[in-house]
């Protein structure tokens, strides 16, 4: 494992709603000096659409058409160069054609944990102060129903990281231990 991240130009995190996956994220790359990205902001760019308009248009089928193109143009266009922590939405990890060209691509993946009440806490509160609109989020018995659906999907990923009742610095501070980034970093700098 830590040879394979001593050469990565990426990392990528996945879960499900509310699990943190762009803020941790954000932070993270700002700790390694790497970009960050969020795949749902490429795919509004390429489609010009919100998410949510998206689904309103071309259903969930059309926003994961679109969603497979966003990320095979973004593995595509990885450089040695510029190292990327990436961010997936939540059902991006379930699909296996998602899934096959990430193996392709040979990048570590991290699944940001957390129990399902305290992802749809975090999901409510994202929606009544930040206005954030989910197409998937539903009632709670939906949602819990998609998690645990979900959930053996998300464990194929290379790390495990519990996220519950923990801030997000904290969360990144523990991911950078995981993935053994702060000896990586400092190797970088020799
Ligand atoms: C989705 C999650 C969303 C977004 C889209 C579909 C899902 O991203 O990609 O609404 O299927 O769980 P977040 O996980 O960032 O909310």
């Amino acid at each position: 494992m830590t040879s394979r991240l001593l050469q990565m130009q990426a990392v990528i995190l996945v879960g499900f709603m509310g699990a943190g996956k762009s803020s941790v994220g954000r932070v993270l790359a700002e700790h390694l000096s790497w970009t960050f990205e969020d795949l749902d902001d490429r795919i509004e760019r390429r489609e010009k659409q919100k998410v949510a308009e998206i689904f309103r248009d071309a259903g969930e089928a059309g926003f994961r058409r679109a969603e497979h193109e966003a990320l095979k143009e973004l593995l595509e266009g990885l450089r040695s160069d510029s190292e990327k922590v990436i961010a997936l939405g939540g059902g991006a990890f379930v699909h296996e054609s998602n899934i096959r060209l990430i193996d392709a691509a040979n990048l570590p993946t991290v699944f940001l944990d957390a129990g399902v009440e305290e992802l749809w806490g975090r999901c409510q509160r994202q929606s009544e102060k930040q206005g954030m609109e989910r197409p998937l989020l539903g009632s709670i018995e939906g949602f819990r129903e998609l998690y645990e659906k979900r959930r053996p999907h998300y464990l194929r990923a290379s790390v495990r990281q519990e996220t519950g009742g923990k801030a997000v610095e904290q969360i990144a501070a523990d991911l950078m231990q995981a993935l053994d980034l702060g000896r990586r970093g400092r190797q970088g700098e020799n």
